[in-house]
């Protein structure tokens, strides 16, 4: 029998020849919801926020989980219950941690282009910062908080210049990034920023990228977010808290980035022998908190094999699964039910009329129509960029915890695709 590795996900794993997450078998969510499926561990995700709170052992933090990695209700809840605050973007990912059951006082607000509208309901909220990054993004904060009365609680983002040595599109701290303000206009924005009537600065942050796989930039960044502390600080304007982003890769394919753990006890040595070891810390992991909990199951729908390449025509797409088509990202591919078949090389592609519609290029399966297949590490950026495209519905939700799984989205129907729309 057949059956491969499965690294990064801890609750994956096959029992004879079934794959299983936690202990729920996989085939048996396939036949009740359908394909593709969406399935994540709760255990899962608990183990990786352990990670974080096992590094962070007896300081302050506020772990605040980047929702946009995976915005689903079921999973906002579960970071919610473990007493996470959240990293927003939109007036949208606002209401889904209400919804989900989240506190506003623990919302941190992310984001270039914050409309006067989102930053309004913010403050009837009362969310903990406004993480800003523009001076005119200020300017515009002011004057609504001004309107109503109030002041903003305000982080001032950095872009510290550094590389995350990670894929161009998701690097976010370069000085050709559109994100944070430059390094040397930092102290002079925070000056002005303290003049501002509705302006209450409380923070510093940054965030340098994404699927960060090495130690070397967070070490950077840490080294030049502390210089800026002690810049504005010098300068007589007090800093609470120190925010350091998100960014911490995963295993999608051999990838070996640093634990949790490891990494932030070796950043907080850091930040002792620089004297900010008892400062408020925030962190913003979205991908390292959810990527590797969740696979999305898909059905064999044909089997093409051709001259050149092979094609194995899959139930999933690139509206449901739209990383590799995005990034050349790899997402490993395995099959519920191992078997002892011949394997071949395939091109594991979607139904979508793209070329640019592919799952995996050249793996090694022994697959055959009406199989069933686990495209891995898919709790992250996957369902929460999904789209509509070919007008197919988005898939479901399951979470599964011990021998429970609970569907926490239904598949999207037609009808709910259409639904809003209207004749001429
Ligand atoms: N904080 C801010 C301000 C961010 O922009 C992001 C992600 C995070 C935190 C969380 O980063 P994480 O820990 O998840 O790396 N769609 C891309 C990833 C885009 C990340 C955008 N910003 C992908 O699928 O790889």
């Amino acid at each position: 029998m057949m059956t491969q590795d499965l690294p990064g996900q801890p609750d994956l794993a096959y029992r004879g020849h079934e794959l299983f997450l936690e202990d729920v078998r996989l085939r048996d969510l396939a036949k009740q919801h359908g394909t593709p499926l969406f399935v994540y561990s709760k255990a899962a995700m608990l183990s990786a926020l352990g990670a974080y709170q096992r590094g962070f052992a007896g300081r302050k933090v506020q772990i605040c989980y980047a929702m946009k990695a995976n915005p689903a209700l079921g999973v906002i809840q579960v970071f919610a219950q473990a007493g996470c605050g959240f990293d927003i973007v939109s007036g949208g990912e606002m209401d889904r941690v209400l919804a989900a059951g989240g506190q506003a006082g623990k919302i941190i607000f992310s984001g270039v282009g914050k409309t006067r509208a989102e930053m309004k309901r913010a403050l009837n909220l009362g969310i903990a910062c406004f993480n800003v990054e523009s001076e005119a993004e200020l300017e515009v904060l002011s004057e609504v908080a001004v309107s109503m009365g109030l002041r903003a609680p305000v982080s001032i983002r950095v872009n510290p210049n550094v590389d995350p040595k990670t894929h161009p599109y998701i690097s976010t701290g370069l000085k050709d990034s559109k994100f944070g303000v430059a390094h040397e206009r930092v102290v002079p924005t925070y000056q002005r920023a303290t003049g501002l009537p509705g302006i209450r600065v409380v923070g510093i942050d940054c965030h340098i990228g994404s699927q960060i796989t090495q130690e070397g930039p967070y070490l950077d960044a840490v080294e030049r977010m502390l210089d800026l502390v002690e810049a504005i600080e010098a300068a007589g304007i007090a800093i609470a808290h120190i925010d350091f982003g998100g960014g911490l890769g995963i295993n999608y394919q051999g990838d070996t980035p640093p634990a949790a753990e490891q990494l932030w006890q070796k950043l907080l040595a850091l930040l002792d022998a620089r004297g900010f070891g008892q400062r408020q810390l925030m962190i913003e992991p979205g991908r390292s908190l959810v990527g590797n909990a969740g696979v999305c199951l898909t059905e064999v729908l044909y089997l093409k094999p051709g001259v050149q390449k092979n094609f194995c025509i899959v139930d999933a797409a690139m509206n449901d699964l739209p990383r590799p088509a995005m990034y050349q990202a790899y997402h490993q591919i395995v099959p519920l039910q191992a078997n002892d078949q011949a394997e071949s090389n395939w091109e594991v592609v979607g139904p979508i009329c793209e070329s640019g519609d592919w799952i995996g290029h050249d793996r090694t399966l022994a697959v055959q129509a009406g199989d069933l297949l686990a495209v891995l590490s898919a709790g992250a950026y996957c369902m929460s960029m999904a789209s509509n495209y070919n007008s197919r519905g988005r898939a479901p939700e399951v979470l599964v915890h011990g021998d429970q799984s609970h569907l926490i989205r239904r598949r999207e129907s037609i009808a709910d695709q259409m639904q809003g729309e209207s004749l001429l």
